[in-house]
């Protein structure tokens, strides 16, 4: 009882300690010595913080990325024009903050939430700091739900569950940004928030994913948080942690958040960048020594939170870049031991037609497999055998022919998994229709099939299922197969195989 007195007496103090305003400190005045690149050298502020943000005499703001002795390293979030050696700036007493709340959704903003789409300000009535502690380990729970891509290589092979980090790793135009986005656009149907956040991205770039969403997608239930290439280095530093903390906001009311992070590669750039400019002392590849602890602090932020906190989950796509293949550079290979598991996507493969290119040998998913449901589970264990074997067979298979019947079948079945896995742009497959395929596959109903009438089948499916009474329940939760299930979906691929429009109805 008195252990606790205590701690409501301490906790009273701190609320009144909080409460006296900075008064004379919050108006401390410094001066700046020297300006370059998006930083300011500031002298004159003995008692800033980590993180708080500054004012320029040009009304401009900045925040402190460093504090070295007697000096302050202070980043523009906003033009530099007008500030020099000698100019006044101030002290604002507050760490950096952003609007959080359901205002953001459908808006596209700068990390410190300004609008960037031409609309209003954003009206948000609550604020809340960019950097937060994550989640600890018993706030947490296990991921077990999942977060269907609707891409049918990743949702079978490498599932992803809500709450979960999994990176997007490969060469430039390897569909990095196709899968996060075609993920964005499969949540259409589902209860999940998006935030797309680009960091250090071309203009048109961005554009072009905004108008997919737009078109195709949750728009209104999705918040862009942009920082392209021409923003300042401070906005696009900022931008993955602002962003996190306006997903955060879902996760926190128990709802269900995904955030794409396009591209850590180019955060990590900006990063030395500040840090070479500010003078922290270079590590390896001259990036500064807390680079892993810089990542590692915003992806720990992605969590599915326990039932006492109301069961809400934040999923994490970070995206990284690599040079010609390398996986091994350093900051791929610090955000490959953060993350949960890697998509690696494969030039070779992207240049020889197999898209999504995925590489399903170097691909990895450390936890979604729990949350995959039941029946894809119990289908795709089958398939990753098959096509492994075929893919192995077909390395040999170029030294010379096989004659034997078997090895032809093998040969066969393989090339039709490798058909289904293909998968355009924009056409997802609900989980009902990736069961029903990787089911056909597996008992032979493609095998007699053209490749070329593989993706004609694969656009009919969906409509087939969908419009199937006795499948409307599986639809809702494919958590378990029955032997009928089964046979429904199977001829519902027969029926898309011989282009009818429906599993029973006549051609
Ligand atoms: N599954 C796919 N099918 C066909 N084209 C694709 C697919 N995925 C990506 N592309 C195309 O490849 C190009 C590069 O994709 P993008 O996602 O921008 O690559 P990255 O983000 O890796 O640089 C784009 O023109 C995109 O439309
Ligand atoms: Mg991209």
């Amino acid at each position: 009882m008195k252990a606790r007195t205590d701690t409501a007496a301490l906790n009273e103090l701190r609320k009144r300690m909080l409460a006296v305003p900075l008064g004379p400190e919050a108006r401390e005045r410094g001066e700046v010595l020297a300006v370059s690149d998006g930083i300011a050298q500031v002298s004159g502020l003995a008692s800033a913080r980590m993180g708080e943000v500054l004012r320029f005499e040009t009304g401009k703001l900045g925040f402190v990325l460093a504090l070295d002795e007697d000096v302050i390293q202070a980043v523009f979030l906003d033009p530099m024009a007008g500030v020099e050696a000698g100019s006044a700036v101030e002290r604002s007493g507050a760490l950096m903050r952003v609007p959080v709340g359901e205002a953001l959704l459908g808006r596209v903003v700068d990390p410190l939430g300004r609008p960037l789409d031409a609309g209003p300000p954003v009206a948000a009535t609550e604020t809340a700091p960019v950097e937060r502690p994550a989640p600890g380990i018993i706030a947490r729970d296990f991921v077990t739900q999942p977060l269907n891509t609707g891409i049918l290589a990743i949702d079978a092979l490498f599932a992803i569950g809500r709450g979960q980090r999994e990176l997007i790793i490969g060469e430039r135009a390897t569909g990095k940004t196709a899968i996060a986005v075609d993920t964005i656009l499969n949540q259409r149907g589902s209860d999940v928030t998006c935030i797309y956040v680009a960091i250090g991205q071309r203009a048109t770039a961005v554009r072009r994913v905004i108008e997919a969403v737009r078109d195709k997608g949750p728009f209104a239930r999705t918040i862009f948080v942009v920082a392209s290439a021409t923003a300042e280095p401070g906005l696009r530093w900022l931008a993955p942690f602002a962003a996190t903390t306006m997903a955060e906001w879902f996760r926190d009311r128990g709802g269900h958040a995904l955030i794409v992070y396009d591209d850590l590669t180019r955060h990590a750039a900006v990063h030395r960048e500040l840090a070479l400019l500010s003078r922290q002392p270079p590590g390896r590849e001259a990036y500064p020594g807390d680079i892993f602890y810089l990542h590692a602090r915003l992806l720990e932020r992605a969590a599915r939170l326990s039932a006492g906190l109301g069961g809400g989950s934040l999923t994490a796509l970070p995206i990284a870049e690599i040079e010609t293949g390398n996986l091994s550079g350093y900051i791929p290979t610090n955000l490959i031991s953060i993350a949960d598991g890697q998509i690696v996507l494969s030039q070779a493969l992207f240049a020889a037609n197999q898209r999504p290119a995925v590489d399903i040998g170097l691909s990895v998913s450390r936890v979604g497999g729990k949350a995959q449901a039941g029946a894809l589970k119990s289908v795709a264990g089958r398939m990753r055998l098959d096509y492994a074997q075929y893919l192995e067979l077909r390395m040999f298979a170029r030294f010379g022919g096989f004659g034997d019947a078997a090895m032809k079948a093998r040969m066969a079945r393989g090339a039709r998994i490798g058909a289904i896995l293909a998968q355009g742009r924009f056409q997802p497959l609900e989980t009902a229709a990736q069961v029903a395929l990787l089911a056909a596959a597996a008992d032979g109903v493609l095998d007699d099939l053209a490749l070329e009438a593989i993706g004609p089948l694969k656009d009919r499916l969906g409509a087939i299922i969908a419009a199937d009474p006795a499948l409307k329940a599986f639809r809702d939760d494919p958590s378990a197969l029955t032997p009928e299930l089964r046979a429904a979906l199977l001829d519902c691929v027969r029926a898309a195989a011989a282009g009818r429009a429906d599993r029973k109805g006549a051609p």
